[in-house]
């Protein structure tokens, strides 16, 4: 067979040369199969070549064909929507929930950016519509595909409903080669409320508000259906651009109005924070006049050089925040407590309440964190609610802000029942009879059983199949749920998914035999596990959900280590606190003793590191590759900042650095290759002499920068 080139490393023009090859050769294949010719392929072949193409498809989107065989082959019907990997990330909004966090992200704005008070510092204010995004995407000026946010990095196309959607031009005034346009999805009230109408006399399940009823309808494999929904879209940003639009967000809003995008009519260019404020106070006051949905106010600083310089964190950029509307409460009463174990083992305490309508939406579930939480205190020991605690039976106040998880604001000690007792919070695990335990300074208390308790090995394989981890097309929670405890192809651990379908084969009856599945979903099924085998080491890091590992640290982990291989080894030793390896570990910047204790934990010899390294030996781990920079200077580099920096702050000079692809640490060491010292450097700077690490003052740093 050919030798393949990994897919990471095949350049446009290659990519674009061999989808075209693939679909001609998996087309030929296909037409010979179904029309009973003699196969001119076996399947094996043909399934490598299908799935290279779906590859190269996932890498490219932008080379993906009209015609593609990812779409076609088969001629099955489509049970699900294919995935678009988008080229820019879609990222969220970090929240401000009144107006001191708002002040605080213009003060860390101008931190970052190293502006003083009186720097003019300019925002555009925009509704924050309640809907779901999309992405528009344009070659030519000609619709090319509309894709979902899904997990900001890969989304699902929905191209035939967005044609559906009548504010969605499929062809702009423009000869632009890219443009990226995104905005929200959204149904108008007057609109939900007649389809809300029809679902009730069709006898069919009611939407339980406009956001769920625009992700239904555009979320429809049947395109029809989209088309009998009135779905309405309005631009507010931007994906991949082959030109700038603008160098303002205002301007580039009106240029996008001038393409024919809606964009809402409430946006307002603030000279500043506090006029951004008003603003705010504004539109709150209509807000139920508007006709749709609006959850909040989005602040966008307002030049696009400085959101540049800003960037983004892993899901949020730094220039721009969501403030919400306060949140809505009401009064019922607390029918149970109900205790979670969750995949680090945390005992959750679970409010379960007369259903009661919260800002138009039904709760009867509410959260109640922890045990102090439920006995009227914080996390730091501190009287909440004047010391209440919570009872069941009791009378609560629920309140929502947003799409967060409902929570317990008061309690009604009035309209409490005479013989009412203090909830007592479990002293062994609810779900495996475990001890559990609490550490120092923690709120919350533990199963200690790990992997042996079931709640945790079950919740840790829904993280592992969760769309920000493996990500298994056909394979979530309710599918972990029903193997977890079957008989012949139980999956107990991560490990058990990839040995599912061999198994399967040595059985004499088959899943697809089984009530609930077919040949096509079996098939489909061992597919995406098999697509699955090959993973980004971040990505695999962040599935096996080690307390304190979220998506963050994996990737600077993962940045770090590069390898798996090197991971682990260093771990290893790293078990020895005073080895270099854990002193290294403890350096990287952004992780923290925490952090390093948790992965020491779970990597130390024992049930839980076999446990990974059987599933690591199912799998291609690759290399972490830092996308964004090419080879340069910095590329690899392990830098340190110390001293102040005049022309930009510490963490914008950080965020530069690391989006040329080197490692900032907080302290020198050998393995640093560059100090950079700003006027007061002390102790660092004569480490690094006696080191011979080379030093540069801020001039020259700038100066290899570009800046
Ligand atoms: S900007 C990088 N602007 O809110 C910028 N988002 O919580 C990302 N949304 O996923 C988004 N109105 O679905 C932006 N005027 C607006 C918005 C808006 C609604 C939604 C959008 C996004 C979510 C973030």
């Amino acid at each position: 067979m050919t030798d393949y080139k990994a897919v990471k490393d095949l350049s446009g023009d290659m990519a674009k040369d061999e989808l075209t090859r693939l679909a001609d050769l998996l087309n030929k294949a296909n037409k010979a199969y179904h029309g009973n010719d003699s196969p001119i392929m076996t399947d094996a072949e043909y399934d490598f070549l299908k799935k290279r193409n779906l590859e190269i498809e996932l890498e490219f989107p932008q080379y993906k064909k009209s015609d593609s065989p990812t779409e076609k082959i088969g001629s099955a019907p489509k049970e699900t929507f294919s995935k678009i990997k988008h080229s820019r990330k879609m990222f969220s909004l970090a929240n401000a929930f009144d107006s001191k966090d708002l002040f605080d992200f213009d003060e860390q704005i101008r931190r970052f950016l190293n502006f003083k008070q009186s720097q003019s510092l300019i925002y555009t204010v925009e509704p924050k519509i309640d809907g779901l995004s999309l992405s528009l995407r344009y070659e030519k000026g000609e619709l090319v595909f509309a894709a979902t946010r899904g997990d900001g990095t890969t989304g699902e196309n929905v191209t035939a409903n967005a044609l559906q959607i009548s504010d969605i031009p499929v062809e702009l005034p423009t000869k632009m080669d890219i443009l990226e346009v995104r905005g929200e999805v959204y149904m108008e009230h007057k609109d939900f409320q007649i389809l809300n109408e029809s679902q009730v006399s069709l006898g069919k399940k009611e939407f339980a508000n406009p956001r769920n009823a625009a992700a239904g309808s555009l979320r429809q494999l049947d395109s029809t259906i989209t088309a009998e929904r009135p779905l309405k879209f309005m631009a507010y940003a931007w994906g991949e651009l082959t030109e700038p639009l603008d160098i303002s967000q205002f301007g580039a809003l009106k240029i996008l109005k001038n393409l024919g995008f809606k964009t809402n009519i409430h946006t307002r260019l603030c000279k500043n924070i506090n006029e951004a404020l008003i603003h705010y106070e504004e539109l709150a006051k209509i807000r139920a006049e508007l006709g749709y949905d609006i959850d909040g106010i989005v602040y966008k600083v307002d030049l696009l050089d400085l959101q540049a310089r800003l960037g983004y964190r892993s899901t949020t950029p730094r220039w721009a925040i969501a403030h919400k509307f306060p949140a809505e409460y009401s009064w019922t009463k607390l029918l149970s407590i109900d205790v979670q174990v969750g995949r680090t083992g945390a005992l959750s305490p679970v409010a379960r309440l007369k259903p009661v309508t919260v800002g138009g939406v039904v709760v009867s579930n509410a959260t109640l964190h922890n045990q102090d939480y439920i006995a009227g205190r914080d996390n730091s020991g501190k009287e909440i609610r004047s010391g209440k605690d919570i009872r069941i039976n009791d009378w609560v106040e629920v309140y929502r802000a947003g799409d967060v998880i409902p929570k317990i604001s008061d309690v009604d000690v009035a309209r409490r029942q005479k013989n009412s007792i203090a909830y007592r919070f479990p002293s062994i695990c609810p779900e495996c009879g475990s001890d559990v335990a609490r550490d120092d300074g923690d709120a919350v208390v533990r199963c200690i059983a790990g992997i042996n308790c079931q709640a945790q090995a079950i919740e840790k394989l829904k993280h592992f199949v969760s769309r920000k981890a493996f990500d298994i097309e056909g394979l979530g929670s309710k599918q972990i749920e029903y193997f977890f405890d079957d008989n012949t192809l139980s999956i107990k651990e991560p490990a058990d998914i990839f040995t599912l379908k061999l198994r399967d084969q040595n059985n004499f009856t088959k899943l697809k035999d089984r009530h609930g599945f077919g040949s096509k979903s079996v098939s489909n099924l061992f597919d995406a596990i098999e697509m699955k085998k090959t993973i980004e080491f971040s990505r695999f890091l962040f599935s096996l959900g080690i307390r304190h590992v979220g998506e963050n640290v994996s990737k600077l982990l993962a940045r770090h280590f590069i390898s798996w291989s090197k991971f682990m080894q260093s771990i290893s030793i790293a078990q020895s606190k005073d080895s270099q390896e854990y002193f290294d570990l403890v350096a990287i910047d952004g992780i923290g003793i925490t952090v390093v204790t948790s992965l020491l934990s779970t990597f130390k010899v024992g049930k839980e590191r076999d446990s990974i390294e059987k599933l690591a030996d199912h799998l291609n781990i690759l290399e972490e590759i830092h996308e964004e920079s090419e080879i340069n200077f910095f590329s690899g580099k392990t830098l340190v900042f110390t001293g102040t920096l005049d022309q930009m702050s510490r963490s914008e000079a950080k965020t530069l650095a690391e989006s040329l692809g080197a490692k900032v640490t907080g302290s020198v060491s050998a393995k640093t290759d560059l100090v950079i010292a700003g006027p007061g450097a002390g102790s660092k700077i004569k480490k690094a002499k006696e080191l011979g690490v080379k030093t540069l003052d801020e001039t020259e740093w700038l100066n290899l920068i570009g800046k």
